[in-house]
């Protein structure tokens, strides 16, 4: 016999408030129960609700774009793992599967890319706008401000519902991204912008869009390019964290994706989420050299200081992005040369996977730890790094926008509060307060 929503009779969870004497069995499906279901159970004349700052243990959602095992350390794409897609794919593949579910076909990814190349302009209009940012704007801040602009030259993203109106507004988004990102870069070099080359490639163009001068024409080293892809691959999604949930919330009052996005900026600009690769250099900065590791541990573990690119919410093992960008950054070095900070970065990780410190929380260098000294040795200020997440991330933050909305089960976000405040008080007019 089944109960509620289909689940076996043995997958339930029976529970007993001793309280009332109320009892009463909850299905359990895909390992949770359903919070509502709990209000069945009166404290008083309040139902029982769930308390849980940061989402510890509660799922929002069901989801089929990226699955984690934080345990074993393991990240899939649509279940195709990190590795063989940071391998044998381009970023504009992974986009693709993202989006849609499947990896393109031939045909489907010349189109892709096609759709790709031809938005990948910035609307005139928008020069104005950069224009007005100070010369030492965070970049992000004129990302953030930048996409949330975007709304008001392609008003149709609020037609989020028809498929094709959001198709149109997801490739606009995940094309000009780079191009923004690169005039961000530049606006703070007081170097003239570089428009989109139609006959390059995502990574390529993004780099000849950063970094040509008066050469005529702009030609990357092809391993830096790959490692750009590969950054860009392993960046591009990561299911329920802080930023994708920031643009999922948005999404929910009903707003285009542009509006969505532009959240998901400023929430992966913080420093405990993709802010932490800036944070990761100045770390290793003002360590400066190999003999000072052993002080800064201390000062980790005295709880003065975090050690920043380590520790997840999720890995309780090493992050399987880490040990790819470790990979890359040799094959970066070996254009750049070696960044000394490397040895700093060493040094500290040899600590992290020894020192009882880290190996009882279980605390391992995350996607952070090594891609700072990458974006370091290829000429970016640390300012940019964490816009180097976003523009890969966008492709995620469109799938799951696409996902969210599109699926029936879901509702304006609004979590419930306990509320300490005070209550029901006699208002004090403004001449006898003291
Ligand atoms: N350095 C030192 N101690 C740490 C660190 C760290 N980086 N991370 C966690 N801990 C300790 C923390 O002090 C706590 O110890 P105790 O139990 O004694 O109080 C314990 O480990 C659990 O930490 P938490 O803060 O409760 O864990 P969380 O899941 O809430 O936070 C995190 C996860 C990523 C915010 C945190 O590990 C952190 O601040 N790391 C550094 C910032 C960073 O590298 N962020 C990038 C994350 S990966 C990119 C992304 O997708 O965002």
């Amino acid at each position: 016999m089944d109960g509620p929503y289909g689940a076996p009779m043995a997958d339930m969870l029976q529970i007993r408030y001793p309280a009332t004497g109320v009892e009463a069995e909850l299905a359990i499906t895909d390992a949770t129960i359903k919070a509502p279901d709990l209000r069945q159970f009166l404290v008083g004349t309040e139902p029982l609700a769930t308390f849980d700052p940061g989402f510890m243990n509660t799922a929002v959602c069901r989801s089929s774009i990226t699955y984690i095992d934080g345990e074993a350390g393991v990240l899939e794409y649509r279940g195709y793992p990190i590795a063989e897609l940071a391998e044998k794919s381009t970023y504009l593949e992974v986009a693709y599967l993202l989006l849609n579910g499947k990896l393109p076909n031939p045909t489907q990814l010349a189109e892709w890319e096609l759709l790709i190349t031809e938005h990948r302009l910035l609307p005139d209009k928008l020069r104005t706008v950069l224009a007005g940012f100070p010369y030492d704007a965070h970049p992000m801040t004129i990302l953030m401000a930048s996409v949330a602009a975007f709304y008001s030259f392609y008003p149709d993203a609020r037609n989020f519902e028809d498929p094709e109106a959001r198709d149109l507004n997801i490739a606009r988004l995940i094309a000009k991204m780079p191009t923004l990102a690169a005039f961000a870069y530049r606006k703070g070099k007081a170097r003239p912008y570089v428009n989109p080359d139609d006959n390059y490639g995502y990574c390529h163009n993004f780099l000849a869009m950063l970094f040509k001068q008066n050469e005529r024409r702009y030609v990357a080293d092809p391993r830096l390019v790959r490692a750009m892809e590969v950054l860009f691959i392993l960046h591009a999604d990561h299911e329920q964290n802080c930023s994708t949930n920031a643009v999922r919330s948005v999404a929910s009052s009903g707003n285009d994706l542009y509006t969505s996005a532009s959240a998901g900026i400023g929430a992966l600009h913080g420093p405990l989420h993709g802010g932490a690769n800036e944070a990761v250099l100045k770390m290793l900065r003002e360590i400066g050299t190999v003999d000072r590791v052993p002080e800064f541990i201390e000062g980790v573990k005295a709880g003065k200081v975090r050690m920043m690119g380590f520790g997840h919410r999720v890995y309780k093992n090493y992050d399987p992005r880490a040990k790819i960008i470790k990979k890359s950054v040799e094959d970066v070095f070996e254009v750049t040369g070696v960044n000394p900070l490397l040895k700093v970065a060493q040094e500290l990780e040899k600590y992290g996977l020894t020192d009882d410190y880290f190996v009882r929380r279980r605390l391992y260098p995350n996607v952070d730890f090594y891609s700072g000294l990458i974006y370091e040795a290829l000429g970016f200020p640390p300012e940019m790094f964490t816009v180097l997440f976003a523009v890969p991330r966008t492709s995620g933050w469109a799938a799951q926008y696409q996902e969210f909305i599109t699926d029936p089960e879901q509702k304006i976000m609004r979590p419930k509060q306990i509320y300490t405040g005070a209550r029901t008080r006699d208002y004090v007019p403004m001449e006898q307060r003291t």
